[in-house]
C-alpha cells in the first residue's frame, strides 16, 4: 500500500452566528474591540500560527458585513452558514474539500468568537494532536464549584472532579469530521466538534487551553476583552 502524503493543517473559523446573548446590535463577531472587529484578532491571532497552512471563514449566506470588518482579508471564505454551529461547520468542511483539502489532513475549528487565543495555546494542541489517532480540543479543568440551580436557587452542588470546560480550536482529520458531523450533527447537545466525534465513538484528547480564551458570549465579555488586548504583548 502506498503511505499517505504528510497531512496539512487547515483552520475553520464558523462565522455565521447573530450573537444573540451578546446584545451588541449586530453579530457579535462583528464589533469593535481594541480597534478592530473580533473576528479580524481571531484572524490575526491564527495567522501567527505557523503550522496552519491556510485559514476558511464560514459566513452566513448573504452576508456583506465581513470584507468591510476585516479589511485586506486575503484568506478563503466561503457563505454556507447554517442555523446551527454544527451545520456552519460542516458547511465548511465541504467548502475546504472544494479547495482540495483532503480526508487526512487536520483541521482546527475555531470561534470567531474567541478573539484572545494565544498561539502558544494552538501549538500545544497541534503538537499534542499531531501524533494521536482521535485528535482533541482546548479545555480547562473546572476550577470553580459548581451548582445545579433550580428556580434560582441551589438545588445541588455537583462534584467538579474530572470535568473540564471545552474551548477551541478543536482538532479533528477532516473525513472523521465530517462524518461525524453528518451523523450527529443535528442531535440535541452536540455544540461542538468533539460532541459530535465523541457520538461516533471517539474520544478526543483534552488538552489544557488558557483561561484568555474565553468566548465572547454576554455584553460585559467585550470590555474585559478590551482590557485584556491593551495590556498583554502583541501578536508576534
Ligand atoms: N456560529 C456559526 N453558525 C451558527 C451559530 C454559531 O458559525 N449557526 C459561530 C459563531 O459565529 C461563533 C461560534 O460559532 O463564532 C460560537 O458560537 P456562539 O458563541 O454561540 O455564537 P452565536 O451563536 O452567534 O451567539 P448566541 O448563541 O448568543 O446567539
Ligand atoms: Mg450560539
Amino acid at each position: 500500500m502506498t503511505p499517505l502524503p504528510d497531512p496539512d493543517l487547515y483552520a475553520v473559523v464558523p462565522c455565521a452566528g447573530v450573537g444573540e446573548r451578546a446584545g451588541a446590535g449586530m453579530p457579535k463577531q462583528y464589533a469593535q474591540v481594541a480597534g478592530r472587529s473580533l473576528v479580524a484578532h481571531t484572524l490575526a491571532a491564527l495567522a501567527a500560527v505557523r503550522r496552519i497552512r491556510q485559514v476558511l471563514v464560514v459566513l452566513a449566506p448573504g452576508d456583506s458585513a465581513f470584507e468591510s470588518h476585516v479589511p485586506g482579508h486575503t484568506g478563503w471564505v466561503a457563505r454556507v452558514g447554517g442555523a446551527s454551529r454544527a451545520a456552519s461547520v460542516a458547511g465548511g468542511l465541504v467548502a475546504l474539500a472544494e479547495h482540495g483539502a483532503r480526508d487526512h489532513d487536520w483541521v482546527l475549528v475555531h470561534d470567531a468568537a474567541r478573539c484572545l487565543v494565544p498561539t502558544h495555546a494552538v501549538d500545544a494542541l497541534i503538537d499534542a494532536c499531531l501524533d494521536d489517532g482521535v485528535g482533541g480540543l482546548l479545555a480547562l479543568p473546572v476550577a470553580d464549584t459548581l451548582k445545579h440551580e433550580r428556580d434560582g436557587r441551589v438545588a445541588a452542588t455537583l462534584d467538579r472532579a474530572g470535568k473540564w470546560q471545552a474551548q477551541t480550536p478543536q482538532m479533528f482529520r477532516l473525513g472523521p469530521l465530517r462524518e461525524a458531523l453528518l451523523l450527529h450533527g443535528g442531535e440535541a447537545g452536540i455544540t461542538d466538534e468533539s460532541s459530535a466525534m465523541e457520538a461516533a465513538g471517539w474520544a478526543p484528547r483534552l488538552v489544557p487551553g488558557a483561561l484568555e480564551n474565553f468566548k465572547i458570549t454576554y455584553p460585559g465579555d467585550f470590555a474585559l476583552a478590551e482590557r485584556l488586548f491593551r495590556t498583554r504583548d502583541p501578536i508576534p
